[in-house]
């Protein structure tokens, strides 16, 4: 058996869970842990509105308010990959599937939905995840105040993106494979996968996983510490 399908079916998934669940608790910790400039509350806080709560976790309008491009580019980027997460849920366990058949949907008609939405979804991400890290690139004031992190992010994210469409749009993969894989992992039997494109989707989307606690990926849990302060007038 090959050693790192291996490692990538069978041994990974573990660890990279239990990172991301250890750097996590430690994050949270430290947040609360931090000192804070006035007194903290939690995002929402007791005055917040509902339409506000909705408003700021799916349209962005303090972004909106700030620099209009960037929000347009970085709206885009993030509910096509809420998208993607959909899209990833039904490849996981085809809840997807089971809940569209039971509305009346034919299963050609779900798979070809998910073709064209997932398909469209996929190139979206990519054109905005490129869009961002160029940006980022060429507008001086921005790669100014970058490091070395704010590009590793991006640029794991287009790799996992990239790897990802080329299994949507290259040879086919039986999506099967992957619940058959997903479920002996949750029974601690784990099955090896030999599809290369697969396990380098699936490798450098565990190195997300991992490497998510300790990065400013994590910005969409930070969110909850800091919106009730900031928006404090
Ligand atoms: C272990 C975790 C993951 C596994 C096993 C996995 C598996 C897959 C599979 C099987 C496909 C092909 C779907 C199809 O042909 O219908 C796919 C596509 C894709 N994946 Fe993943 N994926 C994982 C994590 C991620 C993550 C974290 C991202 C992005 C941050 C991502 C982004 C994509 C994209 C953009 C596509 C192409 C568009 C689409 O089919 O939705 N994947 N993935």
């Amino acid at each position: 058996m090959n050693t790192f399908a291996f490692l990538v079916c069978a041994v990974l998934p573990y660890l990279a869970v239990i990172a991301f669940v250890a750097g996590m608790t430690y994050r949270f910790y430290i947040w609360f842990r931090t000192p804070q400039p006035g007194k903290m509350t939690l995002f929402p806080s007791g005055d917040s509105t509902l339409r506000g709560i909705l408003a700021e976790t799916f349209l962005f309008p303090s972004l909106f308010k700030g620099d209009k491009a960037l929000w347009a580019f970085s709206w885009l980027f993030h509910a096509t990959l809420a998208l993607v997460v959909l899209g990833h849920l039904r490849v996981f366990t085809g809840l997807i599937d089971t809940i569209l058949t039971a509305l009346g949907m034919t299963p050609e008609g779900v798979a070809s939905m998910s073709t064209t939405a997932g398909g469209a979804a996929g190139i979206l991400l990519l054109a905005t995840g490129l869009l961002l890290l160029i940006r980022r690139l060429v507008i001086p004031r921005v790669r100014e105040i970058s490091n070395l992190p704010d590009f590793i992010a991006p640029l794991l994210l287009i790799a996992i993106i990239a790897s990802g469409n080329l299994m949507r749009f290259g040879p086919h993969f039986d999506l099967e494979q992957t619940r058959l894989w997903a479920a002996s992992l949750l029974t601690f039997s784990p099955i090896v996968l030999a599809d290369t494109a697969f396990l380098v989707h699936a490798f450098l989307a565990m190195l997300l996983i991992t490497y998510i606690p300790y990065s400013k990926i994590l910005h969409f849990g930070g969110i909850f510490f800091t919106q009730a302060l900031v928006k404090r007038r």
